[in-house]
């Protein structure tokens, strides 16, 4: 179960809580915000979605385009019954995300601004690069890439830690008009495998390993073993560069010896002695590889709707699938939401601390700051190492202006004293944000109250791997904002919340949500899969995109988002099908049906536990394991979950039971149910 549901000691202040009051965004803001007043977003807002051309077209001025749209600014159908999904934006125009990011900002002076401060998983562990050198390194990496044999169109996997190579690679796999096929690198070698698999790579970049915070990771091992089932299942991967980021410089095969010296050459740090093997024919060191590369290389001109990027999310039959984002639609639509979701300003420093291994990192560490030509952080460490005050001393060490992080972080930190975070200067602070899952009003206040010092804008973004950036949020300077609501739509997004069977729900009111037009930055497809594109988010509600989220509307128009209605479970923010879990799981001879067992023991549940870390990854792993000896089916075989999600949380309000083949398992259930659980 979550930690929203483990017991915390809240500040007495916070615990009565009043859903309609309204936070007004703060005065500092206002004057120079890029959007001021609710009337101003609400004007705005109608032309957005009355007329996408004229307003993306006026934002789409600021970019560099090789050539103009041949085709129509938007052409698309939502329909299925009319036909195929298509979503088409700027046809024709050509661009290239890389030159946008780095050569435009280069080109108008801003050179030797600070792109990314990096600050590693030791707070003594960091370093910086500046625009300039930002496009020299992918200028150089895209050529390493072109030598190994990498082209337009090919995909490349990256499985790689926090560290600025990631970014360099990302940038130079579109400078060249490869698809980067990014996994988190916290997933196990057999999803890595899937992943792969799947999307066909030629090549994958990663990193000797990673520490984070005091744990170590052999990221190289987790590939060697993944690459060995790909080569098993008959599609090797001939071509795996790794950077070196942990171990010491090379004796002849690159490989850590016993006499390899202890401070690592490259980053001035103690090294990391781990033990990593290598095959010469295929494993390349990034710094060989780096060497001689020559730092110019023309930017692949693309399509706007030629792919970007994919990234795998988690689908309901338990198999992820591979979200497609293309050149054009995404560029505008993450820079665009970048700059108004945290009212980018030039001096900003801004701090996303997701990984790039999930869609926030892609958008919101990577291509929204980096077209805004703000200073960003990389950050490599985590909240609670060297202790739980690690990021506000980050926010002081650099003092960062926009801040945007989960609610599973807050909650977390939320539970250590405050001291941990007031005895660091926050007063460079202006925005604070959060993504991943409804945000309790708790926490909110928390963050607003502790962490912002009552003076910071708070702005609760919803949106998914497929929307490619935020959807429902608040602007900082215009909407006054309601603990726990994400508010409105942003440009471009028409939602609906609609009944089970299909019809708009007007006012206040509670349903599935859904959007009603594309945006630019909607996925476009699955990689490889259109079909089950269209199945999973335009069939069940024809003309409509569907979330997989329900939401509710109250009086003022807010919305409310109350989580998915499918078969997913958000785990720490991010999205994880119950299939998956139960396919890690049922391959274990105690479990008859994921969830159920004959012999239930501490040894099982730890065994059970150690099945899921190695399918699917740590994160991945169940908080708790309740034995379920029966399941509340219907009568022709479906598990009900909508009910076993009632009992996870011991809510004995459980709706409608009639179909229900047993009802008598349903107390059996919750009396099976521990107190504390
Ligand atoms: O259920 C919603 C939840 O996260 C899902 C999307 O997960 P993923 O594709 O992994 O992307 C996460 C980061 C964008 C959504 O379907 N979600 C995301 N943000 C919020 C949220 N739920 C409530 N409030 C949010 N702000």
């Amino acid at each position: 179960m979550s930690d929203l549901d483990t017991p915390t000691s809240y500040p007495l202040h916070i615990h009565h809580h009043d859903p309609n009051a309204k936070y007004d965004p703060p005065q500092h803001l206002i004057d120079n915000a890029h959007v001021k007043s609710f009337d101003q977003y609400q004007q705005l807002y109608q032309l957005s979605v009355k007329d996408p051309e004229a307003f993306w077209s006026k934002l789409a001025e600021q970019f560099h385009w090789e050539s103009k749209p041949t085709g129509q600014f938007l052409n698309y159908n939502f329909d299925i019954r009319k036909g195929p999904i298509y979503i088409k934006w700027l046809e024709g125009a050509k661009t290239n995300i890389s030159y946008n990011m780095l050569d435009r900002h280069v080109k108008n002076g801003l050179g030797n601004k600070v792109a990314f401060y990096w600050e590693g998983n030791d707070p003594g562990d960091n370093g910086k690069i500046t625009y300039n050198e930002l496009l020299v390194q992918v200028s150089k990496f895209a050529n390493v890439l072109k030598k190994l044999g990498v082209n337009k169109g090919d995909r490349v996997a990256i499985y790689m830690p926090m560290i600025v190579e990631l970014v360099i690679c990302m940038l130079a796999c579109a400078r060249i008009g490869a698809v980067h096929s990014i996994v988190f690198a916290g997933f196990s070698a057999e999803s890595l495998s899937d992943r792969i698999l799947d999307a066909n790579c030629c090549a994958l970049v990663t990193a000797d390993g990673v520490w984070r915070g005091s744990k170590l990771l052999n990221l190289k091992s987790i590939v060697d073993r993944a690459l060995e089932i790909c080569k098993d299942k008959g599609k090797p991967v001939d071509t795996c560069v790794v950077v070196r980021h942990l171990t010491p410089f090379e004796n002849s095969n690159g490989v850590y010896t016993e006499d390899s010296p202890d401070e690592c050459p490259v980053a001035k740090r103690p090294c990391t002695k781990l033990k990593i093997s290598w095959s010469p024919e295929r494993d390349f060191w990034w710094s060989d590889l780096m060497h001689d590369a020559s730092e110019y290389c023309d930017p692949e001109w693309m399509d706007a709707e030629d792919p970007l990027f994919m990234l795998y999310t988690s689908g309901s039959t338990g198999k992820p699938k591979g979200v497609l984002h293309t050149v054009g639609g995404y560029m505008l639509y993450a820079v665009a939401t970048c700059k108004y979701v945290f009212d980018l300003q030039p001096d900003d420093i801004y701090w996303c601390t997701a990984d790039v291994g999930w869609i926030t990192g892609h958008t919101y560490v990577c291509y929204g700051p980096l077209g805004n030509a703000v200073t960003g952080i990389i950050f490599e460490g985590t909240p609670f190492y060297p202790d739980a005050g690690r990021f506000w001393a980050v926010i002081e060490k650099y003092k960062v202006t926009k801040f945007y992080t989960a609610p599973t972080a807050i909650r977390s930190l939320m539970k250590f004293d405050d001291s941990f975070v007031t005895k660091h200067d926050r007063s460079s602070l202006k925005i604070l944000g959060t993504v991943g899952e409804p945000i309790n009003p708790e926490a909110w206040l928390w963050y607003h109250k502790i962490v912002g010092n009552e003076n910071c804008a708070i702005v609760d973004t919803f949106w998914q791997t497929e929307t490619g950036g935020h959807v429902i949020t608040p602007l900082p300077a215009a909407t006054k904002t309601k603990p726990g609501s994400a508010t409105f739509p942003f440009f471009g997004i028409v939602p609906a919340l609609l009944t089970d069977d299909g019809k708009e729900i007007v006012g206040p009111g509670e349903g599935y949500l859904v959007f009603k037009q594309p945006w630019p930055g909607i996925m476009r497809t699955v990689f490889n899969n259109h079909e089950r594109f269209e199945i999973t988010y335009f069939k069940k509600f024809p003309g409509y995109y569907t979330t997989g989220d329900g939401a509710k509307r109250d009086e003022e128009g807010y919305l409310w988002i109350t989580g998915r209605i499918d078969d997913m479970v958000n785990v720490s923010g991010h999205l994880l099908s119950t299939a998956e879990v139960e396919s890690a799981l049922i391959e274990h001879e105690a479990v008859s049906e994921a969830a159920s067992g004959e012999t239930f023991s501490d040894d099982l549940v730890k065994e059970l536990t150690a099945a899921v870390r190695l399918k699917i990854g740590p994160f991945a792993q169940p908080d708790y394991i309740q034995n379920a000896p029966a399941l509340p089916k219907t009568r022709s075989g479906k598990i009900m979950r909508r009910i076993l999600r009632k009992i996870a949380v011991n809510d004995r309000d459980i709706g409608d039971t009639s179909t229900l083949a047993d009802e008598s398992v349903i107390d059996f259930l919750f009396k099976l149910r521990p107190k504390d659980a």
